[in-house]
């Protein structure tokens, strides 16, 4: 290490030694992937989802009875936000012919489908919370899985995703997502996506936790800032219209039983806006701010699991929603960004998950719930973690080797935002390894759609993060990214179908008044109101969500 100096404090140095000293030994040697049996067991004992205690039955709506995690189950047993007397549905502030709800990778995709299938750009709307592609998908590292080279195909990927959503996939939706697969890629090449490349010109590709070919394609370690880099640029060239710092707070119905629309809440002026619309996409994303059993998250700050509520209030089936996929690798130190990603590919690229003494204790691809599980064991069934100054407890993850196998530089090369990160830090990621453990990542359930990304509810459609069966009951890495670019598209290209012959009824918010019916006649008495738009910080909810794990 000559005269680089630790950014590690001095207790933990001990332990570091023993990495470096194992290090030379483990290079080329693997862990031997865990039998079924193995997998099951590990799961059983370790992984958030089956702890049974964590979750309850939803209580109201055509779910009821359903497992969910608490938090979640919390914003749907609450209240509106709004009170819908006081909200004048005769006056239109945006009529369009698609609404789409989030700017993330699938709205931004669905807007510019359904401009390319013949909708004008001002008849297109996309609403968002936060900023234009303020977004999980922005925040994508690692990449995105398509079967674009010639000793893969996309059954080979179907099988991939199936046997990793442990068979719970809706089959129709893994095989839209495969099979689009390589057009996405082609469509972001011919937009202008800078995909990493060999030197031949063929696309480099990674592989990653249960996938049987390499077919990860990247971004160095910022895939999702790329692509949304040119949709955005391809947004503002068409001209699409967007509204930023607008939330939607519920749907808009009309006397056809129809989704007509939403209500909106500009947050910069603190007032309602209605928004008429013959097609609604719902692409809102995830629920990670919900900090699921106070795990800490990779998630962007406006993931408030919102278009859950707007939609089963509204009607919308649910699928899939006990089901959390935690992170095996976020940051567990230091502390200013404890719960951030450290990218999949950092353990494609050889990087180790190791104990307190430097030892290799699982295979780096297990799929991600048996691996997230896995670290889980380590630092609280066996206590062979790391223990960090504010108590946060981890493992090594040993990223030096990375630069051993693939050659001097590639970290610098394949890792620029990562490297950068840490190196604000005081930590060299080529010289010491990083300290990792699982981080709420995605909801791999949510509301149910068909491959046309349509609901059950006339007008409502569907696509990304927010919907569930596509991945079961465990995503693989790289399969969000093509997720939302293949549904995005399908939901653009449908609405654009249906704006030629749809027609718009009565306006009404009838659907609060039936869902408090509803909560009444459950006997559910809470002053909780939801969607909550942002997550809160204040109080007792400071960071340090892991302390209260176990
Ligand atoms: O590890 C990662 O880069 C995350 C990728 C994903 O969730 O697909």
């Amino acid at each position: 290490m000559s005269d680089y100096v630790s950014g590690y404090p001095e207790y933990m140095q001990e332990s570091l030694k023993k990495v470096e000293a194992t290090r030379a030994s483990r290079v080329g040697k693997s862990f031997t992937p865990m039998t079924a049996e193995e997998r099951q067991r590990v799961l059983e004992e370790y992984h958030p989802d089956w702890k049974m205690d964590q979750k309850r039955e939803l209580r109201v709506g055509p779910s009821k009875g359903e497992l969910m995690p608490h938090e979640v189950v919390n914003i749907l047993e609450a209240h509106n936000m709004i009170k819908p007397d006081q909200i004048d549905l005769s006056k239109i502030d945006y009529d369009v012919d698609v609404l789409i709800i989030g700017a993330g990778g699938a709205g931004l995709s669905a807007a510019l489908l359904a401009n390319e299938n013949g909708i004008a750009p001002e008849n297109i709307l996309i609403v968002q919370k936060l900023r234009l592609g303020d977004a999980n998908s922005k925040m994508s590292q690692g990449g995105i899985q398509a079967a674009d080279h010639p000793n893969d195909n996309p059954a080979i990927h179907y099988l991939d995703v199936i046997g990793g959503g442990h068979y719970y996939n809706k089959p129709e939706l893994v095989e839209a997502m495969v099979k689009d697969g390589p057009d996405v890629i082609k469509w972001h090449e011919e937009l202008g996506v800078l995909y990493d490349k060999l030197e031949d010109g063929t696309m480099q590709l990674a592989p990653g936790g249960g996938t049987s070919r390499r077919r990860m394609h990247s971004c160095k370690d910022y895939t999702g800032v790329e692509i949304t880099r040119v949709l955005m640029d391809e947004i503002i060239n068409k001209g699409i219209s967007y509204v930023e710092f607008t939330c939607a707070v519920e749907f808009v119905m009309d006397d056809m039983g129809q989704v007509a629309g939403a209500v909106l809440y500009d947050m910069d002026s603190d007032e309602y806006k209605i928004a008429r619309a013959k097609s609604t996409i719902l692409a809102t994303g995830g629920f990670g701010r919900l900090h699921i059993q106070n795990f800490e998250t990779t998630n962007h700050y406006g993931a408030t699991g919102d278009g859950i509520v707007m939609a089963y209030r509204a009607g919308a089936n649910l699928i899939h929603l006990d089901s959390t996929q935690f992170h095996p690798t976020g940051s567990a130190y230091p502390e200013q960004i404890v719960g951030q990603l450290c990218t999949e590919k950092l353990r494609a690229r050889g990087a180790q998950p190791l104990n307190e003494d430097g030892e290799l204790f699982v295979y780096p691809l297990e799929t991600r719930d048996v691996e997230a599980s896995a670290l889980i064991r380590e630092c609280y069934g066996r206590e062979r973690g790391i223990t960090t100054p504010s108590g946060v407890k981890g493992v090594w993850l040993d990223t030096p080797l990375i630069e051993i196998i693939n050659g001097e530089g590639t970290i610098e090369r394949e890792f620029a935002a990562m490297f950068r990160n840490y190196n604000k830090f005081g930590i060299d990621i080529r010289k010491e390894p990083m300290l990792v453990f699982p981080t709420l990542h995605y909801q791999n359930g949510g509301v149910e759609i068909n491959v046309k990304c349509e609901t059950n509810i006339p007008g409502l459609f569907a696509a990304g993060e927010i919907c569930g069966g596509v991945h079961g009951k465990n995503r693989l890495m790289g399969n969000s990214q093509l997720d939302l670019y293949v549904f995005g598209r399908r939901a653009g290209k449908a609405t654009a179908e249906r704006a030629k012959t749809a027609k718009i009824g009565k306006l009404n918010l009838d659907h609060l008044d039936r869902y408090e019916k509803w909560l009444e006649e459950e006997g559910i008495e809470t002053d909780r109101k939801s969607p909550i738009l942002l997550p809160e910080y204040r109080g007792e909810k400071t960071l340090k969500h892991q302390l209260k794990l176990l």
